[in-house]
């Protein structure tokens, strides 16, 4: 009796890895996955996002802002580009559980994934002025011992997963002399944004893949097109479900 390809078990493990750290597992209610989103909406008065209180996703990310992850990590996988995989701003780590699981999935040997936060949430702005972010009273604060252990309880806890904790502007430098092959910014600010962009863009691999989760908002979106305009980059940006990323040539 011959059962399902191997192929079909990883996707299939993929697949449930995604819809468990959405929670839409248990929250999506008869929405396909697709279309599910657990922050439902920006509530003015209270200077909050909202989210179903019982939901305690690990990440904000839409499915398809996650198969951008999976897209990108095969595609440099494929294409062999030197380097680790980073995220700056995760959060409860539910992109980091992904990367790390990727790794598995398609029997990645030799990277390693990053995890870098304040673990103590979004610093207000200092440079930037009038930055909308600085408005919210939610500053996606996670400890660290909390996403250590949403990783743990996916089995992926491991030496291949490691946290650089503090602000940006001080622990970003620590990783000078690093490769990365993929790197994804989701820090919200302008300042963290263009922090992010000052220390870890230069350790790109050329072919590398840098995804901004944040398009949506103004001081990223700004402190992107800044960077982009100051340091000369011209490689063609593409948005994908509120994402935007591209390829360093
Ligand atoms: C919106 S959350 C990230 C969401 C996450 N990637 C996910 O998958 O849901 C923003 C994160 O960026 C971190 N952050 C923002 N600015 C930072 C800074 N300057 N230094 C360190 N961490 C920062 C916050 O602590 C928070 O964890």
């Amino acid at each position: 009796m011959s059962g399902p390809s191997s192929s079909a078990n990883r996707d299939a493990y993929l697949d449930l890895l995604k819809r468990a750290i959405t929670n839409y597992l248990y929250l999506g209610s008869d929405e396909p996955p697709e279309q599910f989103r657990c922050v439902t909406h920006y509530e003015l008065a209270e200077g909050r996002w909202k989210i179903d209180p019982l939901a305690r996703p690990l990440t904000l990310l839409t499915r398809a802002q996650l198969d951008l992850i999976e897209s990108s990590v095969l595609s440099v996988h494929e294409r062999g580009v030197p380097g680790d995989f980073i995220e700056a701003g995760v959060w409860r780590g539910g992109a980091i559980v992904l990367m790390r699981a990727l790794l598995n999935a398609y029997g990645i040997e030799g990277r390693t994934v990053v995890a870098a936060d304040s673990f103590e949430g979004i610093p207000k702005n200092v440079r930037a002025k009038n930055d909308p972010v600085d408005l919210w009273k939610d500053r996606w604060a996670a400890s660290l011992e909390d996403v250590r252990g949403n990783i743990a309880r996916f089995g992926l806890l491991d030496d291949r997963v490691s946290f650089l904790v503090g602000y940006f502007a001080d622990s970003l430098k620590s990783l000078a002399g690093r490769q990365f092959a993929l790197m994804r910014l989701d820090s919200d600010s302008y300042d963290s944004v263009e922090e992010s962009l000052v220390y870890l863009y230069p350790l790109l691999s050329p072919g590398g893949i840098i995804i901004i989760d944040d398009w949506h908002l103004v001081g990223c979106k700004t402190a992107v097109m800044n960077y982009r305009t100051r340091v000369g980059v011209s490689e063609e940006l593409k948005v994908h479900d509120g994402n935007a990323f591209w390829i360093k040539t």
